[in-house]
C-alpha cells in the first residue's frame, strides 16, 4: 500500500512508523490497515461508477464500526449478510436506507429487524423468502423495497467454493427454466413488497470481465421479459461484487473504472436493443476495496530444516487468522520486514502454530536463508476475508486490527481478544 516503505536499515515503515515499533506497541500477530488507502479505494469505485450508480461495500470482507464510519464519509452504501453485520452497521450510524440485506436463509428475526430499521433493500433468495418478507413487512405496515437474486448460469473462473452463478449451488433463483421469472411474478403480487430490481453475483476473485458481461446481458434480458409480461420496467440492477485483487505478483487485477465501463457499455447497449430505459446499476465490491489495504505482521518462533525436504518457518498465528490458504489453496506472498538481509533467498514453507499440518500461511515462499526466531514477517493483502473469517481454533485469541493513517498515529479499531473474552462465553 502507498504508505509502506523500507528505511535505510531495511526496516519497513508504515505511515512513518517502523514495524518493529508497531509490533512492540500492538503485539503480533496483528493486522495493520491503511486507512487512507481504504478511503482512496472507496473513492475510486464511486468515481468510476458516478452519481447514476450505487456502490455497496460488501461487509463480509471485513466490517467494524470504524469501517462503517469511513464508508459513510466516503459516500458508499453497505451490503450486509447477517444480523450481526446489520447490528454493526446500524450501531455505527449507517443510515438504514443505505443498507442492503443479503443471505440465502435469513431468519425471521433478521428480516424483522431489517424491515423495522427501514433498510434500503432486501435481496430475496428463495420462493419461501418472498412470502416471508412480504408477511413481515405487511405485519409491520410497511412496503419493503426488494430485489430478486438470480443465477445467470455462467461459470466464473475462480475456486469452486466462491463461484456463485452456475446453477447447481445454493444461492439465487435460476434464469434458465423460468424460476427467476416465476419469482418476479410472485413478488409483484404481494402488497408488502416493492420489487425494484434484479440482483446477480457471479463469484469472487475474478479477473476476467467476460463473466460480468454475460451476467449483465442476461439480467437485462430478464428486465425485458418482465416488461413484456407485466408492463413493468424494474428500475435497478445489481451486478454484485467479485473483482479480484493481486495476492502475488502473478495476479493482474482489473481496475474499478474498467469494470464500470464494461458494465455500463453492455447494459446501455442491451437496454437500447430491448427498448428499455437504462436502470440504475449497483455493485458490491468487498475484497477489491479492503483486501489490498492491510497486511498481517507475524513474529517467527522456530525455523525447522528437514534435510532433503524443506524448511518450515513457524509464525505466531496461522489458520486462525488466515484460513484462506487452507480453505481455497489461496496464494500469498511474505517478506522479512524487521531488517535487511544479504543472505541468499531460500524456498520455505511459512506455517502457523496450530495443531494441524494443513495450517499453512504461505505454501512456497522465498525468504533470506538466515531467517530466524524473532524476525518479523509481513503477509500483504490480508484485508479481506482474514479477520472476518478468523476463528478461535485451539483457543487462539483473534488478532487486533490496527488502523494506520497517513500521519502514523496508529490506533486499534478491533482489539485483540483476551483469555477473559474466551472464558466469558464458557459458562459451564
Ligand atoms: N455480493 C455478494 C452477494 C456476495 O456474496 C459477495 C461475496 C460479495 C458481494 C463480495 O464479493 P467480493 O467483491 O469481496 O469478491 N470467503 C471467500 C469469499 C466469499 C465471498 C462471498 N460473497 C474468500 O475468502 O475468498
Amino acid at each position: 500500500s502507498r504508505t509502506v516503505t523500507r528505511n535505510a536499515d531495511g526496516v519497513v515503515t508504515v505511515g512513518g512508523r517502523s514495524v518493529t515499533e508497531l509490533a512492540e506497541e500492538f503485539g503480533t500477530p496483528a493486522y495493520f490497515l491503511d486507512e487512507s488507502d481504504f478511503r482512496a479505494r472507496c473513492r475510486a469505485w464511486r468515481d468510476a461508477f458516478g452519481p447514476e450508480a450505487d456502490v455497496f461495500y460488501a461487509g463480509k470482507a471485513f466490517l467494524s464500526r470504524a469501517i462503517v464510519r469511513w464508508l459513510k464519509e466516503e459516500d458508499l452504501n453497505l451490503d450486509v449478510c447477517s444480523g450481526g453485520e446489520l447490528a454493526t452497521a446500524l450501531d455505527a450510524g449507517m443510515p438504514a436506507e443505505r443498507i442492503a440485506l443479503h443471505g440465502n436463509n435469513k431468519s425471521t428475526e433478521e428480516i424483522t429487524r431489517a424491515v423495522e430499521a427501514g433498510v434500503g433493500r432486501i435481496v430475496l433468495d428463495s420462493f419461501q423468502e418472498i412470502v416471508r418478507v412480504a408477511h413481515i413487512a405487511e405485519r409491520l405496515g410497511k412496503r419493503q423495497r426488494v430485489q430478486i437474486r438470480v443465477t445467470v448460469g455462467v461459470e466464473a473462473h475462480t475456486h469452486e467454493f466462491i463461484a456463485t452463478a452456475h446453477e447447481d449451488q445454493k444461492f439465487g433463483l435460476a434464469l434458465a427454466g423460468g424460476q427467476a421469472a416465476e419469482a418476479v411474478r410472485r413478488a409483484l403480487k404481494l402488497d408488502g413488497l416493492e420489487l425494484v430490481g434484479i440482483h446477480s453475483h457471479i463469484g469472487s476473485q475474478i479477473f476476467d470481465m467476460a463473466g460480468f458481461e454475460v451476467s449483465a446481458r442476461r439480467v437485462v434480458q430478464l428486465l425485458a421479459e418482465v416488461r413484456d409480461e407485466h408492463g413493468v420496467e424494474l428500475p435497478e440492477i445489481d451486478l454484485g461484487g467479485g473483482l479480484g485483487i493481486a495476492y502475488t505478483s502473478e495476479d493482474d487485477p482489473r481496475e474499478p473504472h474498467e469494470i464500470a465501463t464494461a458494465l455500463r457499455t453492455i447494459v446501455t447497449r442491451e437496454c437500447a436493443a430491448a427498448g428499455l430505459a437504462v436502470p440504475r446499476i449497483s455493485v458490491e465490491p468487498g475484497r477489491a476495496i479492503v483486501g489490498p489495504t492491510a497486511f498481517t505482521l507475524y513474529e517467527v518462533g522456530t525455523v525447522k530444516e528437514l534435510p532433503g525436504l524443506r524448511t518450515y518457518v513457524s509464525v505466531d498465528g496461522g489458520m486462525s487468522d488466515n484460513i484462506r490458504t487452507a480453505l481455497y489453496d489461496a496464494e500469498y506472498s511474505v517478506a522479512l520486514v524487521s531488517r535487511s538481509s544479504t543472505a541468499e533467498p531460500m524456498q520455505v514453507r511459512v506455517v502457523g502454530k496450530h495443531c494441524e499440518s494443513g495450517d499453512i500461511v504461505v505454501r512456497d515462499a522465498f525468504l533470506p536463508s538466515d531467517v530466524a526466531p524473532g524476525d518479523l514477517l509481513a503477509v500483504p493483502a490480508t484485508g479481506a476475508y482474514c479477520r472476518s473469517m478468523a476463528s478461535n481454533y485451539n483457543h487462539a485469541l483473534r488478532p487486533p486490527v490496527v488502523a494506520v493513517p497517513e500521519d502514523g498515529k496508529a490506533r486499534v479499531i478491533v482489539r485483540r481478544e483476551t483469555e477473559e473474552d474466551l472464558l466469558r462465553l464458557d459458562v459451564g
